[in-house]
């Protein structure tokens, strides 16, 4: 897959980091000493963390080399680290404070991953965990739509495995072999849009990249952005002063040692 672009990613940061700012402030640890933020994009998680734990040792890791040169030139104070999240961590060491927003529905097989990122944990160590939640809402199942179409279908003979879409029945079957003091819950964030060109914007930054990624050239990859927009302005008519409502489920949840 072709590799994030922060400034493209950023373009809807508050949006983006909110989830960030509400998990981290359901996290009940008063004074982390050690805390890393997997898949920490350009930074804009972590910063949060910073801010809610300014005197702890925080550790940004991603496997994307745009975006860790974006989060280190914001934040030079903060140790980045090129890793893939799916790896053996645990020369990094134990952490008090295991976070990671956005992240898991980009890597395979959560059975082995979440429990090896949370034994990472120190005791009392907390795994904290967003991860969006589409599948059946427009702004993915209309992409699906236009990539089935006659017309596009050529190009989609098999629909990328990522991102993963799983419910939070999928992560607490999971955490709940690992901890009895968890917490799971969802949230549909409405984000309010310009216009039906603005949710493409927003979705170009994360999933509609691997689907863009299977078209050959800039004028496949344009005209099928088109198609995307048709299809989503008949799924999310305008609100009475011209604005977009665009509903987005989010699964948390945190997983005490
Ligand atoms: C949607 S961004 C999230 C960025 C940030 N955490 C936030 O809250 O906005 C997803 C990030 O996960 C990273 N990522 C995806 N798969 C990864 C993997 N296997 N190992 C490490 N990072 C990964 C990507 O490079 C990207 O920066």
């Amino acid at each position: 897959m072709s590799d994030w672009q922060p400034k493209q990613y950023l373009k809807f940061k508050n949006e983006r980091t909110q989830p960030t700012i509400d998990l981290a402030g359901r996290i009940d640890i008063a004074d982390p000493k050690r805390i890393i933020d997997i898949g920490c994009g350009p930074g804009n998680s972590t910063e949060i963390l910073r801010r809610r734990w300014p005197g702890a040792e925080i550790i940004g890791l991603d496997n994307s080399a745009n975006m860790l040169e974006k989060a280190a030139a914001d934040h030079p104070d903060i140790k980045w680290i090129l890793m893939d999240a799916s790896s053996d961590l645990s020369s990094l060491g134990e952490f008090d404070v295991v976070f990671s927003n956005a992240v898991l529905q980009w890597i395979p097989n959560h059975e082995e991953l979440i429990p090896k990122l949370y034994r990472l944990l120190s005791q009392g160590g907390v795994l904290a965990v967003q991860a969006p939640y589409i599948k059946e809402l427009p702004v993915y199942s209309d992409i699906i739509r236009t990539a089935g179409s006659s017309k596009w279908s050529v190009y989609f003979r098999q629909i990328p495995e990522f991102p993963k879409h799983c419910s939070l029945k999928h992560y607490y079957d999971i955490v709940c072999d690992l901890t009895e003091n968890l917490a799971v819950w969802q949230t549909d964030y409405i984000h309010v849009m310009n216009s039906h060109a603005d949710i493409v914007e927003w979705y170009k930054g994360t999933g509609l990249r691997p689907f863009l990624d299977m078209l050959p050239g800039e004028s496949e990859k344009r005209e099928f952005t088109l198609d995307y927009v048709n299809s989503l302005s008949e799924s999310y008519p305008a609100e009475k002063n011209g604005k977009i409502l665009l509903p987005f489920r989010r699964v948390f949840f945190l997983a005490y040692r």
